[in-house]
């Protein structure tokens, strides 16, 4: 039997069931809406993840290609700009510079830099800073880096007058090779990093990541010191064989040492590289070495030479070649000893290479030999006067000369004659 109660019971649970399924559409909505939120929170933190990488595998690249490249330097100088060039690429910046310790005067002096200054660059260049003194001495001095945000605003900083700074900030890092202080480097940031949105100064990351750029910039310099005392062992051992050739050939007296400045100035005429250069020098001192292994009653014969003694001097570039190729550090120059007697078109000797086959350091190096051997005294013949032997390159260029070397060559005379 339905009584009244039971109806009313009903009606009463029917009236209730929208408002329970409101309460328990709201809670379904706000989970919902909470975990759209934990989603979109995670993506963000995922996109943020992701750029870090992206940021890190690029400077992980840059670093990789400093650290390729500084190995690869020659000299102090050309490491410097390096150096300078890939640390601004590195920290965004467009201005920074380097200064290295000079051992005698115990100053800072700027051997880079770039856009330090708007203007008056000559003062920047010619700074020098004691230990201690500026931001750049304070760092040397204490061997740690700094950052600074504002340089005019540090006590330590040294205005110079009449100097329009192009950026306020600046990261400066010590060098230290073998324990010493070689130098410093100077980055300005053109504005500090932007993190999240925000800016944000430059943090010990920062100046971790700059320390490693020192350390190894300091690794590249050791290794220019090495390889220049190599080269100046080389240039030691090469100098002592020209003096055997010089002994040898009584008539090719001091010849050795006028070949080599030659060369040099031949070399930055052609705008050649420096390890060229170095190549050719040496190979004007010593491009006569083969002369050991012929008698000399051949070459310091007078008179005409009979076929079997000229074939015998025309053996020493063949025989200079052999003696220098077991050195592995000589072994380049070889080649241009071996063929400096070719000429221009072909007539010449021990090959008959023509033109552009015959090395360039050959071509440089048979020019001077030349010049030089017409403008000294023989027991044969008076020397003759520069301005006859310049006339004799010219006549023979194109056929025993290089005439593009021939005339790179007058040019360095003409220098010459100028100073
Ligand atoms: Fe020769």
């Amino acid at each position: 039997m339905i009584t009244t109660l039971s109806v009313l019971a009903v009606i009463l649970v029917i009236l209730s069931l929208p408002a329970f399924f409101m309460i328990f559409h709201s809670r379904f909505i706000k989970k919902i809406n909470s975990q759209n939120q934990e989603i979109i929170q995670t993506k963000e933190k995922l996109q943020s993840y992701l750029q870090r990488i992206d940021s890190l595998v690029l400077t992980l690249k840059k670093m990789h290609k400093f650290s390729v490249g500084a190995t690869g330097m020659s000299s102090k100088e050309e490491l410097s700009r390096f150096v300078l060039d890939s640390c601004c690429e590195l920290f965004d910046s467009q201005s920074g510079s380097i200064m290295m310790l000079e051992p005698n005067s115990g100053t800072l002096k700027i051997i880079a830099s770039r856009n330090v200054a708007a203007e008056n660059s000559n003062a920047v260049e010619n700074l020098e800073l004691r230990l201690g003194e500026g931001v750049a001495g304070k760092v040397a001095q204490e061997g740690k880096p700094v950052f600074i945000e504002d340089i005019e605003k540090d006590p330590r900083f040294v205005h110079l007058p009449d100097i329009r700074y192009t950026s306020k900030s600046m990261l400066c890092a010590p060098i230290e090779t073998k324990g010493k202080i070689a130098g410093v480097i100077n980055i300005h940031p053109d504005a500090p990093p932007v993190i999240n949105g925000k800016s944000a100064v430059f943090d010990d990351k920062n100046l971790h990541l700059l320390a490693i750029l020192t350390d190894q910039v300091a690794v590249a310099l050791e290794n220019i010191e090495l390889y220049n005392n190599l080269q100046k062992t080389y240039l030691e051992m090469v100098e002592s064989l020209a003096k055997a050739i010089d002994a040898k050939d009584s008539y090719t007296h001091d010849h050795a040492d006028r070949a080599r400045g030659y060369a040099a100035a031949i070399c930055r005429e052609l705008g050649l590289p420096e390890s060229i250069t170095k190549h050719v020098e040496y190979a004007a001192l010593i491009h006569d070495i083969g002369k050991i292994g012929i008698d000399n009653s051949v070459l310091e014969k007078s008179g005409k030479l009979s076929p079997e003694e000229r074939k015998k001097i025309e053996q020493h570039p063949i025989i200079g070649a052999k003696i220098i190729e077991p050195f592995s550090v000589l072994a380049p120059i070889a080649p241009i000893i071996r063929h400096h007697h070719e000429y221009y078109n072909g007539m010449g000797y021990p090959a008959g290479l023509k033109g552009e086959e015959i090395p360039l350091g050959s071509r440089i190096v048979t020019i001077i030999d030349s010049f030089d051997a017409m403008t000294s005294d023989r027991p044969y013949r008076k020397a003759m006067s520069r301005i006859q032997a310049v006339q004799e390159l010219k006549r023979s260029a194109n056929s025993q000369f290089d005439p593009g070397v021939v005339e790179a060559f007058l040019r360095t005379l003409e220098h010459d004659s100028s100073q």
